[in-house]
Formats: structure tokens, sequence, C-alpha cells
């Protein structure tokens, strides 16, 4: 925990293997770095995000706990933002999986593999657009403090959140043991998710929200999948590509939404069968169900109460509901 300066990897490695641990369903368990929980071979990932990654004022950084719908929004994002350059028969979207469009510093961007020199990530066109799991407190300096950049945050219902990880992490190529719904349940409620505490998470980028709502755009999942036009359009104006009159006439909204419909990206080529990560993890796997409310199939009326109340407690207060 703490302040970390400019150390090389052996400091860090020094560093990771002194951190609180974990059990967890992939091979190397979770370790906690400050106050969230990380699979231990992407530690080195954040470290190097924070010293290194420099924010610039068009970028834009979406941010989610895992599962709560963060590749619905890169589809979406991707195609607000190109939708001069593409159209839905040439989107790359259609080759390629949101993931590969918008990459995350944790996994891609700082992985060791990659490596990149102090500042050295830029691209073609402006804005820049990156994606991560890492809660707000931990985001590199200039993106909290010294750009304009901009944060789009994407929340879900945290029964489904649970629901659609335990499922996904049962398709982890790395996993090292199945989990009962219970267990998970258990789990999740002591705060030890995948970047999670998940309230932790999830309120640190809602108060910023408050204090700052032209720096961070907080978006409910199910309210996308309710009034998917109003929140696609505050979505477009927030980071400064909004749709034209002349557009909403035209269907342009509609077009979007259908192309990155779940049933639309679920049924494409590179979605069946691609494979994102080299361990093995097939883009399928990001493509369930896509419902609000599947937790009611899957979660006994006993593990809903234990979390909703864990919920309510942790949420009291911060004007918050699911
Ligand atoms: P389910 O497991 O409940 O189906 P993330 O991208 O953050 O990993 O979230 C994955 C969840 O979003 C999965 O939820 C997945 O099915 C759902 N999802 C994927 N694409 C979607 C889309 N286009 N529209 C709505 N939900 C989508």
């Amino acid at each position: 925990k703490g302040h970390i300066n400019d150390h090389d990897d052996e400091e860090i490695l020094a560093l990771i293997s002194q951190l609180p641990k974990t059990k967890g369903w992939l091979k190397f368990g979770m370790s906690q770095y400050q106050d969230f929980w990380c699979p231990p071979n992407l530690v080195a990932n954040v470290i190097r995000f924070q010293q290194h990654f420099q924010a610039q004022d068009h970028d834009i950084i979406l941010a989610s706990h895992p599962k709560s719908g963060t590749i619905w929004l890169k589809a979406l994002l991707y195609s607000i933002i190109n939708r001069h350059r593409y159209t839905s028969s040439n989107t790359p979207l259609l080759n390629s999986n949101p993931h590969q469009l918008i990459p995350f510093f944790e996994f891609t961007l700082y992985s060791s593999d990659t490596k990149p020199p102090n500042n050295s990530i830029s691209y073609d066109p402006s804005p820049r657009l990156f994606s991560t799991h890492i809660p707000y407190a931990s985001m590199a300096d200039s993106i909290k403090h010294s750009s304009k950049c901009k944060i789009v945050y994407i929340s879900r219902n945290p029964l489904d959140v649970l629901v659609s990880f335990w499922h996904f992490a049962s398709w982890q190529p790395e996993r090292i043991e199945e989990w009962t719904m219970e267990e998970y349940v258990e789990k999740f409620c002591n705060g030890e998710t995948v970047f999670g505490p998940f309230w932790n998470h999830v309120l640190g980028y809602w108060k910023e929200s408050l204090e700052k709502p032209e720096k961070v755009l907080f978006l409910k999942y199910e309210e996308m999948k309710e009034d998917f036009v109003v929140q696609v359009k505050k979505l477009a104006d927030f980071v400064g590509f909004p749709f034209s009159r002349e557009e909403e006439s035209q269907g342009v909204i509609e077009q979007i939404s259908n192309l990155c419909s779940f049933s639309n990206l679920k049924d494409l080529d590179v979605n069946k069968h691609g494979k994102l990560m080299s361990n093995g993890l097939e883009n399928k796997s990001y493509f369930r169900k896509g419902k609000v409310g599947d937790w009611v199939n899957h979660l006994s009326p006993s593990m809903a109460a234990r979390l909703n109340t864990v919920m309510k407690e942790k949420f009291r207060g911060s004007g918050l509901t699911f």
C-alpha cells in the first residue's frame, strides 16, 4: 500500500510479494493493492499505469466494475465517436471484439508484454479511448488532477453483476476450482471480488460524478436497457459528439442501437469463435444473456436477501439505489 514512486520491476515484485492475499478462483488468487483486490499478475501493470500514464484533455476513459456491461458501452462509445468514419456495414466492430478496439490499461496497455516507456501511448484519431476496471482512487494522478479528460462509468445491479461474474469465472481457462454460488455470495459480501469491494468501486465513481459532473458521467445498465435513446444521447453529449437533429431524424441512434445490441454482437463471427487473451478465454464468454434481473434464476431468496442487506448498508446515504 502507499504511494508508489519510480520502482523498477524488482521493486514492484518485492512490493507485490508483501501484499495481503486471498483465495480466488484463478490460479494465483488475489492481492490487495491500495484497498482493492487484484489478480497478482495485474498489480505490476496497475503500478506501471499509475507511474507512466499521462492523460490528455481529449482522452475518454471508460470505467466499470467487471460484468457491468463494459463491452456494450465500448461498442456504443466506439460507434458514437467514429460514426462519421464508419457505417454499420464497414465498422471494425464487425470483425473485432470491442475489447480490442478500446484497450484496458491494466490488461493490455501496461502489461509486461507491452511495457510502454513513459507516456508513449498515442494513436490516431483523437480522442483516445481507454478503459479500465481500476477504482477511481487508484487512477493515475494525471487523470484525476491535471487533465480535462472525461470518464464514463457504467454500473449495474450487484446481484446481476455477481451472477454474471459467477458464470464468467466458470469459463476461465485458468480457474482452479468451481465455486458454489453460496461461496461466491460470501466472497462478494466480504468485498472480495476482482477490483472490489464492489461498493467502494461504485461509490468512488459515483461521488466523483456528483462533485464533478463535467468530468465523470455515471450510467446505469438498467437505465440504458429501459431508456436507450435518452441515455445514449446523454453519453454522446457528454463526450462531445452530440447527435444533430438531422441525424436523429435519419435514425442514426437506432442504427447504433441495433449494431451494438446484445443479439447482434453475440452473433458476429468474431464474438462467436474468436479468442481475446493469450490464456484462451473465448470472446463468447462476454455475451451470456444480456438481461436485467437474471439473478432471480440463480440466487436463492436467502442469498438475495443477504446481498440486499449488505448493499443497503454499504450504499446508505449515498443517494444511489439499484
Ligand atoms: P450477463 O452475464 O448478465 O449476460 P462486461 O462487459 O462488463 O464483462 O459485462 C458483461 C455482461 O454484459 C454480461 O452480462 C453480458 O452478457 C452483457 N452484455 C454483453 N453485451 C451486451 C450488449 N450488447 N447489451 C447488453 N448487455 C450485454
